[in-house]
């Protein structure tokens, strides 16, 4: 399966793929994640990126590209992927196509999370993050057993830099103006699938899951 998942930011994307692609035995790939890693990492790439990211911005076109097109060229991909976070504006799809077009083999699907602003402003807001193994918990909604340590793997908890309110609202407005109108790209495509993310996280898993599963090879 050839999967894109898009919705708004803290739409339970980075939540959803870990499921979905364990559930499809598909790898995946997450460029928010990797630029985090770069960033952490202290490479160029995670410099350049990182003052977009602070910003609430899209990290330009040419390199999140180049990023995706040498991951997806990685044996792993070669027999389907999860991409979250990618594309983010109708010319990184346009790419994507060109690229999959080249392999022959086209998107099987494109899964769209909804939810309300309001949902996602508080699902940002008690957003935490483990160190080591990358695990996303809720303060409110999941939250560690103990404070600040992650349940999986004992790794210290961190909130992103960029879940601080000012860069939300910035975000929010990206999102709206270059990540929506993919909704429709992939609508007019014919191969959208929607589904609602409000709800406990199991339950918005199995609706992903019924939905997708049509899908699978
Ligand atoms: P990226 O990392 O992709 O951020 P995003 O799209 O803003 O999405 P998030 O990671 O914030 O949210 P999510 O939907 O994954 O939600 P999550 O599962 O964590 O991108 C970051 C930056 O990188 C961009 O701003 C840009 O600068 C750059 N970038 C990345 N890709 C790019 C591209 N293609 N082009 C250009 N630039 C790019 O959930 C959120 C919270 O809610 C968590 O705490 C979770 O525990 C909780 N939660 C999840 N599900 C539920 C539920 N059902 N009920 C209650 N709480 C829930
Ligand atoms: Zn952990």
């Amino acid at each position: 399966m050839r999967l894109v998942l898009v919705g708004p930011p803290g739409a339970g994307k980075g939540t959803q793929a870990e499921f979905i692609a364990a559930n499809f035995g598909i790898p995946k790939i997450s460029t928010g994640d990797i630029f985090r890693a770069n960033v952490s990492g202290g490479t160029e790439l995670g410099r350049m990126a990182k003052k977009y990211m602070d910003a609430g911005d899209l990290v330009p076109d040419e390199v999140t590209n180049a990023m995706v097109r040498d991951r997806l060229a990685e044996p792993d991909a070669a027999d389907g992927f999860l991409l979250d976070g990618f594309p983010r504006n109708v010319a990184q799809a346009e790419v994507l196509n060109g690229m999959l077009d080249e392999l022959g083999s086209p998107l099987s699907v494109v899964l769209d999370l909804e939810v309300d602003f309001e949902e996602v402003v508080k699902r940002l807001s008690g957003r935490r993050t483990c160190k080591k193994c990358g695990h996303v918990w809720h303060l409110e909604f999941d939250p560690p057993s103990t404070g600040g340590v992650c349940d999986k793997c004992g790794g210290e908890l961190y909130q992103r830099d960029d879940d601080q309110p000012g860069t939300v609202r910035r975000r929010l407005e990206v999102y709206a103006d270059q990540t929506a109108p993919l909704i429709d790209f992939y609508r007019n495509e014919d191969r959208l699938v929607a589904i609602d993310a409000l709800g406990a996280v199991e339950d918005v898993t199995e609706r992903a899951i019924a939905a997708l599963t049509p899908f699978a090879d």
